[in-house]
């Protein structure tokens, strides 16, 4: 199989049934592509990004950040995406009649990129069976708690109105049920006296853009 490399950098944008398009980057055909969901400030895909680049994965482990997409448009991490010459779409959720469409949609976009594997990094979305069974043993989250610990939201009050002594960050499987499958990586943070779920969500997250790279190394080292 013939195997080549281009790069192609384009400023193309364009918008169709609540989706927009940016498309540019590294389109080399044999690489193991990585798809990343965001809803928000994506410091997680930044991680990843940049742990990819400073660590040369594309010669390294022959894969690639192929792709961010948010279902938000406002999404601060798609501006670093852009700013790193990787492809970016929106699928505005609201934009469709039910979840199942939206996910139908979302995974059509996803598999534009063939991904090798799913990254969901505050994906702010509830995912169908069928979306999580369509990528089953290829889709990854962070969660910042010490899962089984504090599923759902609001993990870093919980925390401490809970007494803990100790919080932190889970990379796991996802399966149908939210926030479980098998865990991956975990980072553990003091929990101080005086803190507040935002000093506290601060010490996680240092600590995800840590573990969250690594989880995807070993991934892809499998
Ligand atoms: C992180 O705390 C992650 O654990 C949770 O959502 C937050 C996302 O932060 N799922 P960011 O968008 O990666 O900065």
């Amino acid at each position: 199989m013939p195997i080549f490399s281009t790069t192609v950098r384009l400023s193309l944008s364009w918008s169709r049934q609540g989706r927009v398009y940016r498309e540019g980057g590294d389109n080399r055909d044999n690489m193991k592509n990585i798809v990343i969901l965001i809803s928000g400030s994506g410091s997680n895909m930044a991680a990843i990004v940049q742990r990819g680049r400073q660590e040369d994965w594309a010669e390294r482990l022959g894969a690639k950040v192929a792709a961010v997409i948010s279902n938000k448009a406002e999404a601060k991490g798609l501006v670093f995406a852009c700013e790193e010459g990787i492809p970016t779409a929106v699928l505005d959720h609201k934009a469709y009649p039910s979840r199942e469409a939206f996910d139908a949609a979302l995974v059509q976009e996803i598999d534009r990129h063939a991904p090798a594997l799913v990254v969901l990094a505050g994906f702010m979305r509830i995912l169908t069976p069928g979306f999580v069974a369509h990528y089953a043993g290829r889709l990854i989250n962070i969660h910042p708690s010490l899962l089984p610990a504090f599923p759902g939201l609001h993990t870093h009050k919980r925390a401490i109105e809970a007494g803990c002594k100790f919080a932190g960050a889970t990379v796991h499987e996802v399966t149908a049920e939210l926030d479980h499958g098998t865990i991956l990586a975990q980072a553990v943070v003091p929990v101080l006296p005086d803190d507040t779920p935002e000093v506290l969500a601060e010490r996680v997250l240092t600590q995800e853009h840590r573990i969250y790279p690594q989880a995807v190394i070993e991934f892809l080292k499998k």
